[in-house]
Parts: C-alpha cells; sequence; structure tokens
C-alpha cells in the first residue's frame, strides 16, 4: 500500500518530525511504502487565495498549479496519515491550509470524494488523556478531523490517535517514537 504521511512541523529533527519518521519505518516494516510530505520544508503556502477559492456553482474548477501538484501527490497514495503537534486543541494552520487548498471542492467532496481507503491523524499533545477528557477536547477534536474531514471527504476508516506527554522529554518520548513506529506498523492491518 502507498501511503502519504503529512507532517507540520518548522524543525525536521522536532520530536513531530522524529514521529513521522517512526510512522514511516513502521509502514516500512509491513511492507509498505511512506511518501513524508514535509509541509514546512516544502515551503507549503496556506493562504487559500481566488485561485483556490471554490466555485460552488461549477464542478470543474482547475486549481492553482500548485494545488494541482498537492492534489496529484494525495491521489497516488491510497492511504494517508497526518502526523502534527496539537496547537490550540487544532492543526497548526500550515496544516489546516493544506486541507483547506488540497482537499478541496469535486477533489475530496463534492462532485468527487477521496479514494483512500483509511486515514489515521496522530496528534501529539502536551497535556495528558485526563486534561483532554475534563473539557471534551478529546471528542472535540475527533469530530472535527475525523467526522468533519475524513468521513465528509469518503474515506471509510478514519481515526485519531494522541500521543500525550509530547513535552515531556526522556522516556516518555522515546516510548511516543515506539508507538508511532506500531501504528506505522499496523496503519493497513485488515485491509
Ligand atoms: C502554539 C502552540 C499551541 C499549543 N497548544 C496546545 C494545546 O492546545 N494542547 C496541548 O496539549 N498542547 C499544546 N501545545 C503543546 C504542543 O502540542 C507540544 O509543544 C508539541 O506536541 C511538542 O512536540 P514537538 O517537540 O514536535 O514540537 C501547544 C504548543 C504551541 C507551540
Amino acid at each position: 500500500m502507498k501511503v502519504l504521511v503529512v507532517m507540520a512541523h518548522s524543525r525536521r529533527d522536532s520530536l513531530t518530525g522524529q514521529i513521522a519518521d517512526a510512522v514511516a519505518a513502521g509502514l516500512a516494516d509491513a511492507g509498505h511504502e511512506a511518501e513524508i510530505a514535509d509541509l514546512y520544508g516544502e515551503g507549503f503556502d496556506p493562504l487559500v487565495t481566488p485561485p483556490d477559492e471554490p466555485d460552488w456553482e461549477r464542478e470543474d474548477k482547475v486549481y492553482a498549479e500548485s494545488t494541482q501538484a498537492e492534489i496529484a501527490r494525495l491521489q497516488r497514495n491510497d492511504g494517508i496519515i497526518l502526523v502534527f503537534p496539537i496547537w490550540w486543541w487544532s492543526f497548526p494552520a500550515i496544516m489546516k491550509g493544506w486541507i483547506d487548498r488540497v482537499w478541496n471542492k469535486d477533489v475530496a467532496y463534492g462532485a468527487n470524494t477521496l479514494n483512500h481507503k483509511r486515514a489515521l491523524a496522530i496528534g501529539l499533545s502536551a497535556s495528558d488523556a485526563a486534561q483532554y477528557a475534563k473539557r471534551g477536547y478529546d471528542t472535540a477534536i475527533e469530530t472535527q478531523i475525523v467526522t468533519g474531514i475524513f468521513d465528509f471527504c469518503g474515506i471509510p476508516d478514519g481515526r485519531l490517535e494522541y500521543l500525550h506527554g509530547s513535552t515531556d522529554g526522556g522516556e516518555r518520548a522515546v516510548e511516543m517514537i515506539g508507538e508511532a513506529r506500531e501504528l506505522g506498523k499496523h496503519f493497513a492491518d485488515g485491509l
């Protein structure tokens, strides 16, 4: 299976970057092919401008060239994994902009939806699971990503995994990298 691993962090050697690499290594362990999209490293522009605004009256809008290249990269993979630090209970802006521009009308929703069989979002979080549950952030973020994006865009099997304790360092960081490798290894189980 070909899987696009999209990461959002300004430092390639951040914990987020190491988690993306571990997920890719886990995919390779299981015989899959991972393609890493490093949004910051590639200088992705997250701003939606008129060439990428949906046309609500037509179904054949041709988006900006850079968006078409991103759509092609998305579509040449059968699975997708998003790796990001949780910032203000959501994606970093660069990843939100990648969704805004690339998962566009009549590509990901509307006249066409995505063909990916499975999607996984991996959110690194400083706070622990109890803090997330206390204010309902756990289900709020899950609804936004899994229902509002994956499900809405036709991906039948989407889920969100939190890696809590991302600022604890030391042992916890090593543990998280191990957990990420397992997530990659088992990503396509049953498909
Ligand atoms: C702008 C910003 C907003 C953040 N918001 C949250 C948050 O809402 N919830 C949370 O648990 N952690 C939050 N954090 C902590 C990050 O999730 C944490 O720094 C990151 O997961 C650590 O991974 P890294 O070393 O790869 O950056 C925030 C960090 C930053 C810089």
